[in-house]
């Protein structure tokens, strides 16, 4: 039988792991989850509704991570805040758990998916770059949808939620002892992949 491939992606924002794993989706034919999109989902409904974040993470559907609106980055905050919570992260937990239990794998990025989500993946990556290289992409990134900002407050407010993503008690942002490394701090997207499907192909797994 062979081995179910599940890639587990791990890092900071503005890393390339979001990027990475559309790709090594696309590649290995498998479903790709951005969890990021679960949070920023919950942040954001529960601040529109007023209803209790933990409510709204026990009843999240796919459905919910179409809304555009949660790209932005004012959702990016409510997710972050709404990502310390126990109870939210607990509700979310089955969601991404069968997620990545499907037919012959997944490929899911975030920041706890080789520590909490998928401790047993046979593949997970940290994916870091340099908090620079980070808000020049980031700001490029906004630039090209329009958005009117200066680079001081793009990484100003990276920081910010940097801190909240790696100080939270619940589930922090940090590599799982087995993750493989990959700084993209001096590469684009085209070397990013390369250097992570080289390392998946020494495991062994291939299209
Ligand atoms: O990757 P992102 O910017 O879309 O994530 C939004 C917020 O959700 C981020 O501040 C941290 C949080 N998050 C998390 O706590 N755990 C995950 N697996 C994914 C995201």
């Amino acid at each position: 039988m062979t081995q179910r491939l599940v890639i587990a992606i791990d890092g900071p924002s503005a890393s390339g792991k979001g990027t990475l794993a559309k790709r090594l989706a696309a590649h290995f034919g498998l479903p790709h989850l951005d969890t990021g999109m679960l949070y920023r989902a919950v942040g954001w409904i529960a601040a529109q509704t007023g209803e209790p974040p933990a409510k709204v993470a026990a009843r999240l559907t796919l459905a919910d991570l179409a809304d555009p609106h949660l790209r932005s980055d004012e959702a990016g905050q409510e997710g972050s805040k709404v990502a310390v919570m126990p109870e939210v992260r607990a509700n979310l937990l089955k969601f991404q758990k069968e997620f990545s239990s499907q037919g012959s794998g997944a490929v899911l990025d975030g920041r706890d998916i080789g520590t909490v989500i998928c401790p047993d993946a046979p593949v997970k990556l940290f994916v870091t770059a340099s908090p620079e290289a980070r808000a020049v992409r980031r700001y490029q990134e906004l630039r090209g949808r329009g958005v009117d900002t200066i680079k001081p407050r793009v990484l100003a407010e990276m920081a910010e939620r940097d801190r909240r993503d790696s100080e939270r008690a619940a589930a922090p942002l940090r590599a799982a002892p087995d993750a493989w490394l990959l700084d993209t701090s001096e590469m684009d997207a085209d070397a990013a992949f390369a250097a992570a499907l080289a390392f998946i192909e020494r495991k062994g797994f291939r299209s």
